[in-house]
């Protein structure tokens, strides 16, 4: 990582990456966009972009390999959850919410599934890419299921036989729609966070984290 221009990390393709980009536009921040690309320095800034899976981003920042990560708190309480078990450091600075990937982490069951309180899921397989989240959950409500780590279609595995119910990411609902199943109980609400290292960066830096972060307040104020 350079020691001059500061590094953000941010989903290479997903839900959040169109409005990251959008937002660091609003900037006055320019790029060179090319799909292919993973690591796009920018031209107009000491600034340059790591594109990565969004579950990779809040490592990145705690381990201090990119100085800022733009995430959805979804991913950002899973991997502090999966640290905290494993005893790993898991420090970071909270610098903004932004009012963009708005979504819930939602238990989701077949719709001709009955279901009338939380008790129902006792003894039921439940997928889920969040099982931290969801362990702590059920725990929480005293409720003894198992959850089956997928990492990705999470969504197929109650037809595919994988497991009895979801717990997954709903922003519009048309996914559990479309696969037959029902959100019955919001479990995480979500949106995204600007995140930075934990250790003080550089000098200069710290003068283009000053400027943009003033830009993005001026970016979200003016949306209001
Ligand atoms: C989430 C979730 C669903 C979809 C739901 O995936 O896993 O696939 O969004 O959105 P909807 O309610 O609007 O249909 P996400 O885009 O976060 O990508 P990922 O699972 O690949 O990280
Ligand atoms: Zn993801
Ligand atoms: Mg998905």
């Amino acid at each position: 990582m350079s020691k001059q221009r500061l590094t953000i990390a941010l989903q290479k393709s997903g839900r959040l990456s169109k409005e990251s980009i959008k937002l660091l536009s609003a900037c006055g921040v320019k790029f060179n966009m090319h799909e292919a690309r993973l690591m796009v320095h920018s031209t107009s800034h000491p600034i340059d972009l790591l594109r990565v899976r969004d579950d990779d981003i809040p490592g990145l920042v705690m381990d201090g390999v990119v100085d800022l990560g733009l995430v959805g708190e979804n991913v950002l309480e899973e991997e502090c959850l999966e640290r905290q078990m494993r005893q790993q450091a898991n420090e970071y600075r909270s610098l903004r919410r932004l009012d963009f990937g708005h979504c819930r982490l939602s238990i989701a069951l077949p719709t001709e599934q009955q279901f009338n309180s939380i008790e129902d899921l006792a003894g039921l397989k439940i997928a889920t890419t969040y099982p931290r989240l969801l362990e702590r959950y059920l725990q929480e409500q005293g409720v003894n299921a198992k959850s089956v780590m997928l990492t990705g279609s999470v969504e197929v595995a109650p037809r595919a036989g994988l497991a009895d119910a979801v717990c997954d990411l709903v922003s519009t609902g048309a996914t559990l729609e479309a696969n037959g199943l029902r959100e019955q109980q919001v479990i995480f609400r979500s949106q995204v966070q600007l995140i930075q290292r934990a250790d003080e960066l550089s000098a200069a830096k710290q003068q283009m984290m000053d400027t943009l972060l003033a830009r993005i307040d001026g970016v979200q104020l003016a949306k209001e």
